[in-house]
């Protein structure tokens, strides 16, 4: 209970809530298996190694990629940017290369390359949005140049739930020889997803928004890009041989095989049991079920928005185009006020500018109120939702 009322969570966009099943795995790990990964060969070592690996070939099949070694364990999407932002862009990127991301990217898409480029001096450029909050196809299209070494882009905005063709940007990509990598954290938790089908070169996503445990992420890459790039951390687990040369008086240092030459230290294994179970949970449900059900949610939700007078809704209200996340302002009222609002009645949303600066500048915005749906939510939530937003509306509006 929330301030004497059931809880209706309506933040999932930041993070999910977890099933007993999930936390139970955990715990099961913590009292029977607990040991590190890829080292003691004494029995309850290698029961944590199985379990390890079996989560990296679990998340392997349920993003549609060709085996373990194109999944690496990290700590959130955010770190999956940064390996890669750092991995290509340290090694590869010169000043007159190009990165090319979007005005609606979260933060974490934006800052790793910003101060990157301030290190190897490569060009940011920003593609643009429509006045619905669509991504601008044509000036995608025209941004990527011979120059261009890798297209970031959300999936599916944190901001407005729009779905961006990630597929067709795959296409504009590489026609030209860039990268695309797909940051997924919006998208994964919700939907299908195949790489393969996308043609994803790098797929980021977070463990804790999709029923799993914080402090666990993916990177997918494909296995001959990854071979080709250089390790992001170094440490123990990613080498195969650190040897000392007398005659060079330092150490000659072999990587190790794919996946672990991107996972340097002990990982998070506890985590990783956490999130193959979550998938396990997401699978038993279908995916097909899972985006059905949010996308009746939100069908339903822009209907029921759609009558109050004083709310401006960022970004289409054409559902087709839309995942389960919607922001909105109520007439001049501060976005605070009114999370602090529904909070005194036990509804959970997000306020603020949901690490999406830049997207709500565009708006001219101060920031916004965010409801994002999951497995769990209900349209009586909903409607719950509606009555009280209704009532800020005539009492302050
Ligand atoms: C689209 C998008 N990208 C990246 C992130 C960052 O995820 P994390 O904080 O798990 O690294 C988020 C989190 O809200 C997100 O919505």
């Amino acid at each position: 209970m929330i301030n004497g009322h059931r809880l209706i969570y309506f933040d999932n966009a930041a993070t999910s809530q977890k099933p007993i099943q999930v936390i139970e795995a955990m715990k099961n790990f913590y009292e029977r298996h607990n040991a590190n990964v890829h080292r003691a060969i004494h029995t309850i070592a290698q029961e944590a190694t199985e379990l390890y690996e079996e989560a990296h070939k679990e998340v392997a099949t349920f993003i549609g990629a060709k085996g373990m070694e194109e999944v690496i364990f990290v700590r959130n999407t955010t770190e999956a940017i940064n390996l890669v932002a750092y991995s290509l862009g340290l090694n590869d990127f010169n000043k007159e290369d190009e990165v090319v991301i979007t005005l609606m990217e979260h933060h974490s898409d934006i800052v790793p390359w910003e101060m990157l480029s301030k290190v190897k001096g490569f060009h940011v450029k920003y593609v643009g949005v429509n006045e619905d909050g669509t991504l601008d196809y044509e000036a995608l299209r025209n941004s990527i140049t011979k120059r261009t070494k890798i297209v970031c882009l959300a999936h599916v905005s944190n901001v407005t739930g729009i779905i961006n063709d990630v597929k067709e940007v795959a296409k504009m990509a590489h026609e030209n020889g860039s990268y695309i990598l797909i940051d997924g954290a919006q998208s994964v938790p919700h939907m299908p997803i195949d790489v393969k089908e996308l043609d994803a070169d790098f797929l980021a996503f977070s463990a804790h928004k999709m029923l799993g445990p914080t402090g666990i992420g993916v990177l997918y890459g494909k296995k001959e890009i990854l071979e080709e790039m250089k390790p992001f951390l170094g440490g123990g687990e990613m080498i195969k041989e650190v040897k000392f040369d007398e005659e060079r008086k330092r150490c000659m240092i072999e990587w190790n095989e794919l996946p672990w030459k991107f996972e340097a230290g002990t990982p998070n294994i506890c985590g990783s049991v956490g999130l193959m179970e979550a998938i396990r949970y997401l699978k038993k449900l279908g995916m097909e079920n899972v985006e059905a059900h949010e996308k009746e949610l939100t069908i339903y939700t822009l209907d029921m928005l759609n009558k109050l007078e004083d709310l401006q809704l960022i970004g289409t209200k054409d559902p087709k185009m839309r995942s389960g996340i919607i922001s909105f302002n109520i007439g001049n009222l501060n976005v605070h006020d009114v999370a602090l609002f529904l909070d005194g009645y036990g509804i959970a949303v997000r306020s603020g500018f949901h690490c999406a600066q830049p997207l709500h500048q565009k708006f001219k915005l101060n920031g916004s109120v965010r409801v994002s749906f999951y497995i769990y939510n209900t349209r009586e939530e909903i409607d719950r939702l509606v009555v009280l937003l209704r009532e800020i509306e005539c009492a302050y509006g």
